[in-house]
């Protein structure tokens, strides 16, 4: 398995491109499930969670055709990806498949919409708690949808189509979000979804569905109103760019000192994070280009935080910021409110020398002046990147493993990181 090794200490400069939202990128290719015509997405990620879908869309009998490089592209490119669901073969979305990606699970929506039915197997993912689905079913239940679960599979039927409903989610999930929306587009009549998830990735699927002839209103604030059409049409749409990503680098340059541009992000899409950021003492400017991050000399102070649905701190970047809490001046609190079981790295921190103490949901940071290299282990997404910036921040050298969490969701993350100066490479085995 392969592994990555950072030899810390150096300053990050340079420019590091953003890459289209993974998190976006996967709803919008469950979208084009909903049409018998071609959509056409840009500024797709290389990453393996987007391999998974496609291998899983292939299944249910969708083509698909990667554009080739035009004259002037950059490998950090997005990529141009043809989707064609000309014809469902299969409403079966099986274990092996679906159990390496929760987002997997989505297909449900658009194949219950389109198909009148669909036996998708419950999910796997970053095992950072219990995730059940029981939001999916109880809002495809309100459209009119019979659903049993058996044998590890959920049974979905709706002989006669769906039907508008009024809903709403008693909490705010982003995926049942974009499943109830999706859902919702072929139903017919009004749709009115409330204690809806405001997440920019839900408006990008939103704008997408709008062009592929849904009506929509009010994506981006908690009620969604979906008045249901007979068909869904073709469409080309650009994926909004990856504000995790975003955040990850911009926490990277704040815990190394230096100077980057994150080329292509949107600081529109991550206010708080920046806000948060500029109290810990971090320089931020938002320009034509995307944004500029540096911090200079200026010692990091502690904040606290409490990760919440959006426009809140996400939970995507909350070990990241972890990581970055570990060498400011004084303490700082971390609240996780979204995920029951999102700490793993605390103890890999802990390992480079972090000073955490975990109290249920609650970690107390307190900053140390030097962290030390030591080899550590990538848990899930997220907590395995964390690890990678707290390597570029200490002594010597960090040896993560388990590095496929990584792929799942950074594009060309060595290459990013050391085109600014960090010493980062992978070693396969
Ligand atoms: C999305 O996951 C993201 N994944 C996650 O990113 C992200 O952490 C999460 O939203 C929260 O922002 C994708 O977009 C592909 P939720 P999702 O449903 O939709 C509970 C990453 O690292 N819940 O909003 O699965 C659930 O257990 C990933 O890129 C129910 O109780 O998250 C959680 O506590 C990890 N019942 C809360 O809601 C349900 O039926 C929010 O989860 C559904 C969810």
């Amino acid at each position: 398995m392969d592994q990555i090794v950072v030899t810390g200490g150096q300053r990050l400069n340079g420019t590091i491109k953003i890459s289209g939202a993974k998190n976006a990128a996967l709803p919008l290719m469950i979208a084009s499930l909903l049409s018998e015509e071609p959509l056409v997405l840009e500024n797709v990620p290389d990453l393996a969670d987007v391999n998974s879908l496609i291998r899983i869309l292939t299944n249910h009998g969708v083509d698909h055709r990667v554009d080739g490089k035009r004259r002037g592209q950059m490998d950090m490119d997005g990529r141009t990806i043809h989707f064609s669901a000309q014809e469902i073969v299969d409403t079966v979305a099986p274990y092996e498949l679906v159990a390496k990606m929760r987002a997997s699970f989505w297909v449900i929506g658009p194949l219950l919409a389109r198909m009148h039915e669909a036996k998708v197997s419950l999910p796997g993912g970053c095992a950072i708690g219990t995730r059940p689905v029981d939001l999916f079913i109880a809002s495809l239940e309100a459209m009119g949808a019979d659903i049993t679960v058996d044998a590890g599979y959920v049974i979905a039927k709706a002989s006669g189509g769906l039907k508008g409903a009024e809903y709403e989610f008693p909490k705010v999930s982003v995926g049942a979000t974009h499943v109830a929306m999706m859902a919702a587009t072929l139903a017919s009549g009004q749709t009115v979804l409330k204690n809806a998830a405001r997440e920019p990735e839900v408006v990008d699927l939103a704008t997408c569905l709008t062009s592929m002839g849904a009506r929509i209103s009010g994506a981006g604030t908690s009620t969604i109103v979906i008045n249901g059409v007979e068909k869904l049409h073709g469409a080309r749409h650009r994926v909004l760019p990856d504000r995790i990503e975003t955040g990850t680098y911009a926490m990277a340059v704040a815990m190394t000192g230096g100077e980057v541009l994150l080329k292509g992000a949107e600081p529109g899409l991550l206010q708080e994070v920046l806000d948060v950021l500029t109290k810990a003492g971090v320089a931020i400017e938002p320009v034509n280009e995307g944004i500029r991050v540096s911090r200079n000399g200026a010692n990091l102070k502690a904040i606290d935080i409490v990760t919440d649905p959006y426009p809140g701190f996400p939970t995507d970047l909350q070990a990241q910021f972890m990581a970055l809490m570990t060498k400011a001046d004084g303490v700082s609190s971390i609240q996780e409110t979204i995920f029951e079981n999102r700490f793993m790295h605390v103890q890999e921190l802990a390992r480079l020398g972090a000073n955490i103490s975990l109290d249920g949901q609650n970690a107390k940071i307190t900053g140390v002046s030097e962290l030390t290299g030591a080899p550590v282990m990538a848990t899930d997404l997220r907590a395995s990147v964390s690890l990678v910036i707290a390597g570029l921040a200490a002594t010597g050298k960090t040896t993560v493993s388990r590095v496929y969490h990584l792929d799942r969701g950074f594009e060309r993350l060595e290459q990013k990181l050391s085109g600014c100066g960090a010493q980062i490479e992978r070693i396969s085995s």
